[in-house]
This record gives structure tokens, sequence and C-alpha cells, in this order.
């Protein structure tokens, strides 16, 4: 078996996994009832998700380093995708971290101000993401 391939494939199942947690699960809080704790479960699942986002992103990228000795060679519409991925992932994390920390003190009209500003950084991301994918 071809470990790179094995690399890369693990590497993408976790990222698979990560951007599903981010878009659905701030998604579906902005349905759910203003239940405190499970919006809390929610921001742990979305903040989880962050943080696998950005560690599977930078695997991605030491894996192609490991064996081609130097990164990939983007295309400028690849290059601001990848930064577009990055500052949403590295906002989100805060974001979730913020309403984990502060929320129980907060309106509900904040709740929800919070829950789409993370829908809208997931669904940007993952908006990049295809064209990171065919700029590449
Ligand atoms: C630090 C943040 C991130 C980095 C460094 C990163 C990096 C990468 C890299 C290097 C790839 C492989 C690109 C290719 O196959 O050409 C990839 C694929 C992908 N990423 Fe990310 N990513 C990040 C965050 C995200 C986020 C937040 C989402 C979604 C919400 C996301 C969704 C995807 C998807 C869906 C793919 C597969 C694209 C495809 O092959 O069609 N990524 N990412």
């Amino acid at each position: 078996m071809d470990l790179q391939n094995l690399g890369y494939a693990l590497t993408q199942v976790v990222h698979n996994f990560g951007a599903t947690a981010v878009v659905g699960g701030a998604v579906a809080s902005l349905w759910l009832a203003p239940r405190a704790e499970l919006h809390r479960c929610m921001a742990w699942l979305v903040l989880s998700g962050w943080a696998a986002q950005m560690a599977s992103g930078a695997t991605f990228g030491a894996i192609s380093f490991y064996y081609y000795g130097q990164f990939p060679d983007l295309s400028t519409v690849a290059m601001v995708a990848l930064a577009t991925k990055v500052a949403c992932a590295v906002s989100g994390f805060v974001l979730a971290a913020v309403y984990l920390r502060y929320g129980a003190s907060r309106t509900e009209s904040w709740h929800r101000g919070v829950w789409l500003i993370l829908a809208s950084l997931a669904a940007t991301a993952l908006t990049a993401a295809a064209f990171l994918r065919w700029f590449s």
C-alpha cells in the first residue's frame, strides 16, 4: 500500500468530518430550541471541528513537504482560497471558544448572532475548499 496516499486519505477523513461538524453544528444550532446545555454541546462540537480542520489542514501540508521537500506550488486563486480557509478556521475557533467562555451571561440575540457568524464562516471555508481544489 502506498503510504503517502494512505496518509492523505486518513487526513482527508478527519478533514471531511471536521467540515461536517463546523457546517452542520452551526447551521443546526440556528434551528435548535434555545436550551443552554444543548447549545454548549454544539459549541464544543464546532470548536473541535475547527481545531480538526486546522490540524488536518496542516497535516496535508506536512505530508507534501515530507515527500517532496517543498510545499505545492499554488496559483493565486488557490492561495487566496487557502488564506480564506485559514482565516475562517482561526476566527471560528476563537468565536466558539468565546461563546463557551462568556455565552452564559449573554442575551438570546447575542447567541443567535454568534451562531450566524459561525455558520457564515463555515460556509465561506467550504466554498473556498472548492476553489483550492480546482485552482491548485
Ligand atoms: C487551517 C485551515 C485549513 C487548511 C490549511 C486546509 C487545507 C486543505 C488542503 C491542503 C486540502 C487538499 C486540497 C486539494 O486536494 O487540492 C483541503 C481539502 C479540503 N478542505 Fe480544507 N483546509 C482548512 C480548513 C477547511 C475548512 C474550515 C473546511 C470546511 C468547512 C475545509 C474543507 C475542505 C474540503 C471539503 C476539502 C476537500 C476538497 C476536495 O477535494 O474536493 N477545509 N484542505
